[in-house]
């Protein structure tokens, strides 16, 4: 059996519709459960849902074999992990963000930068010579620029609805991120039959070949 950790929140419809068209189905019955681990109906597959952070560490720990991820989970990991894939699913952006623009071009002080990318968002920066105090916060980033924690913000825009929402307006895209599947090194060298089928259906769903 193959073990696939899926980030819950954004990414867990998108992964699911995904994986089902690529023969990995589960019951309505267990979907609509609160069960956070389900077999598919082949009973080939076994999906794990864990926090977007986590899933990199349980595929780097071998628990899981793959992992459905975005990249911007994965831009902050440190973990060792096989990429073979991208699903194209959860298309979204990183962005810098702010209520007023031209905070960008102050000549004093040090910008404080709330998010929780820190480490994009340092490398951001720190690529640019810019000088900046990284404020880590783990959610509802679009506060802290209204609250007075933060000039800007370094956070995942997908419709823009949160930013428009809350006052604030794009100053620099950093990067784009989409739905990832990751493998774990062992797994892909020891259950290689396994992961060679999933990865093959995966990508002919991708490339929207008809599956028999
Ligand atoms: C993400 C992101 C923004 C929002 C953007 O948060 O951090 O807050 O979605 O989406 P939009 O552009 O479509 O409005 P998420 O829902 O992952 O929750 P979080 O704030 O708890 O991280």
């Amino acid at each position: 059996m193959i073990t696939i950790a899926i980030a819950k929140g954004r990414m867990q419809d998108d992964a699911l519709t995904l994986l089902a068209r690529a023969g990995l189905r589960i019951s309505e019955e267990a979907l609509a459960s609160r069960r956070l681990a389900l077999v598919d109906e082949s009973g080939n597959y076994r999906f794990i849902f864990v926090k977007p952070a986590d899933v990199p560490v349980y595929v780097e720990h071998g628990i899981a074999d793959c992992g459905v991820v975005g990249r911007d989970i994965l831009l902050e990991s440190e973990a060792d992990l096989l990429l073979p894939l991208d699903l194209g699913i959860a298309r979204c952006r990183i962005v810098v963000a702010a209520a007023e623009p031209e905070v960008m071009q102050r000549d004093f002080g040090m910008l404080r930068v709330a998010t929780k990318y820190a480490k994009v968002a340092g490398d951001h920066f720190g690529a640019r010579g810019i000088p900046v105090e990284i404020i880590a916060l783990s959610g509802s980033v679009e506060l802290a620029p209204a609250l007075g924690l933060a000039d800007l913000i370094v956070d995942l825009v997908e419709t823009g609805r949160t930013l428009k929402d809350n006052g604030l307006s794009i100053v620099e895209v950093i990067t784009e991120s989409t739905g990832r599947l990751v493998v774990n090194r062992a797994s892909y060298q020891l259950k290689a039959p396994a992961v060679t089928t999933l990865l093959n259906a995966l990508e002919a769903t991708i490339n929207g070949a008809t599956r028999t």
